[in-house]
């Protein structure tokens, strides 16, 4: 694979994003060598250099497809088009499919894996979202939060976030170093295999690249798929962003300008172009490190959660000075509490009441939530973070009939992780209210003054006490099943 790349970055803290990668080869040839990423380096700076190319040879990314775990949420999508997904994924990377289907469907899921992986010589590990055993695994080793609180039997809550934590658990387990996300209903076997190839190649650049700590930093790869079809008037027509990610993106690069302490450009409008990255990989560590969301929000809240915690003290500071915080920490709630009470509107567990945005820590006003101070806690862990954006040549071909009212719940999901951000200027915050109040009325969650409510989050899968999880998942987990090679 060959990459162009550019120096240019915006940088919150030590938590870099860079401004868009792209796909130069799918397969740079035989003979071609890992580039010495002499230059341009991946350390921020003000102003772009032109953009220059990295090839990577066979070994690098069979050095990074070995370690990496292919997480698929799947939930009811067509059997036909998982399989297309799974014959998309490199023979090297373990699959692991997390599954919120029907039983019928699920049945089918898991014959499907297990005779590709029979099939392939590969191994694959499969298990459903509602298992109770896996759900137990998760309350007895310290995450609670993520069960249906009174379920009997007891059972994750629904949503891909949920499934994308069930992954990354298991990917722990498998001993894996990355982990990366391919969706169930994708059409295209050759642009998942895309999408893991550039997760390959981009974790190796993020990793090995001068500025990059020795391999000691955090990588995260997300894709920006060349562009994503749909059908009109008979014709296709291959439209460059999706209904979502337009609007998303606009409002995370509003954020970022507010509290980017190195810009490319001094004007980052339109530095993100994956806030709602769907196909996205990353280091394991910081898998683990990071706070997930429910649902939809999960993408955009990599971003949120990045700068929030893992940027260090610069941002923290800044954000204490622009915006006057003021340490009064009355009427806070642990943003963790598996209380029903404290749900968002957002839970996609179909169970979950909606509620009123004010009873959670991520809804407090920013000017009473001094970063340094309040309740959610600051990652310890304080290693540069290194993200990528790779635009890939294969267009998105996926199950586009899942309505307006889908998009508009994926709107939503997405803008509430920004607008409940504690670093979010209140002026800014103001506007995104009338926004979200004039283009998304009446959908679930938002109230009529246009405030979201706030997303669900959960703590970070690394805070797990791994040696309980995995005696309790081996123990009790009915439907969890290695299949494949090694699995005979
Ligand atoms: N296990 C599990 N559990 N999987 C789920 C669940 C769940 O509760 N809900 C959805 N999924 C699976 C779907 O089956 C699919 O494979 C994947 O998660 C994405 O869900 P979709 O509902 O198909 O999302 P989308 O295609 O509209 O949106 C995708 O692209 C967006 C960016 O444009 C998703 O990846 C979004 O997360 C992303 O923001």
């Amino acid at each position: 694979m060959r990459l162009s790349t550019t120096s240019s970055s915006a940088a919150v803290g030590n938590v870099s994003i860079h401004e868009t990668f792209r796909v130069i080869e799918l397969d740079a040839g035989y003979s071609s060598k890992t580039s010495k990423y002499i230059s341009p380096p991946l350390t921020p700076r003000p102003n772009s250099r032109g953009p220059s190319t990295v090839s990577f040879s066979h070994e690098s990314i069979h050095s990074i497809e070995s370690q990496l775990a292919i997480i698929v949420p799947c939930k009811n999508e067509d059997v036909s088009i998982l399989d297309g997904v799974l014959h998309g994924i490199p023979h090297e990377c373990l699959i692991i499919l997390v599954s919120n289907s029907e039983p019928q469907k699920y049945a089918a899921e898991c014959a499907l894996l297990t005779a590709y992986c029979q099939n392939a010589q590969r191994e694959g590990i499969v298990a459903h979202q509602h298992d109770a055993g896996v759900a137990q695994a998760f309350s007895d080793a310290g995450m609670p939060e993520i069960v249906v609180p009174g379920s009997m039997p007891p059972r994750i809550r629904n949503g891909k976030g949920e499934a994308m934590i069930i992954g990354t658990a298991l990917a722990k387990l498998a001993g894996k170093q990355y982990v990366g996300f391919v969706d169930a209903d994708n059409l295209v076997a050759g642009s998942v295999h895309e999408y893991c190839k550039v997760y390959a190649a981009g974790l190796h650049y993020a990793l090995n690249c001068p500025g990059s700590d020795e391999g000691d930093s955090h990588a995260m790869v997300r894709i920006k798929w060349n562009s994503k079809p749909k059908v009109r008037n008979g014709e296709i027509v291959f439209e460059k962003s999706g209904r979502s990610s337009r609007v998303v993106n606009e409002w995370m690069n509003r954020l970022l300008n507010a509290i980017v302490d190195v810009s490319p450009t001094g004007d980052n409008t339109t530095t993100i172009r994956t806030a709602n990255a769907g196909e996205h990989a990353m280091s394991l560590d910081l898998a683990l490190n990071l706070h997930f969301a429910t649902g939809y929000a999960v993408e955009p809240y990599q971003l949120i959660d990045a700068w929030e915690r893992m940027a260090a003290s610069s941002v923290i500071d800044k954000s204490c000075d622009d915006l006057s915080c003021e340490l009064d920490l009355s009427g806070f709630e642990s943003p963790y509490t598996a209380d029903d009470s404290s749900m968002s509107a957002y839970d996609s567990d179909d169970l979950s009441p909606a509620v009123s945005t004010s009873n959670s820590a991520y809804s407090t006003p920013v000017s009473s939530r001094p970063p340094s101070r309040n309740n959610i806690p600051i990652s310890p862990d304080s290693r540069a973070v290194r993200i990528l954006q790779i635009e890939t040549r294969n267009p998105h071909f996926h199950d586009t009939g899942k309505g307006e009212e889908h998009i508009s719940k994926m709107q939503a999901e997405g803008l509430s992780a920004i607008f409940h951000s504690r670093l979010i200027p209140d002026k800014l915050k103001d506007e995104l209210r009338q926004y979200i109040k004039a283009n998304l009325p009446g959908v679930s969650g938002i109230a009529d003054d246009g405030t979201p409510s706030a997303p669900r989050v959960y703590p970070p899968v690394g805070a797990m006490d791994f040696a309980v999880f995995e005696a309790r998942v081996k123990g009790l987990a009915t439907t969890l099943k290695v299949v494949g090679e090694d699995a005979a």
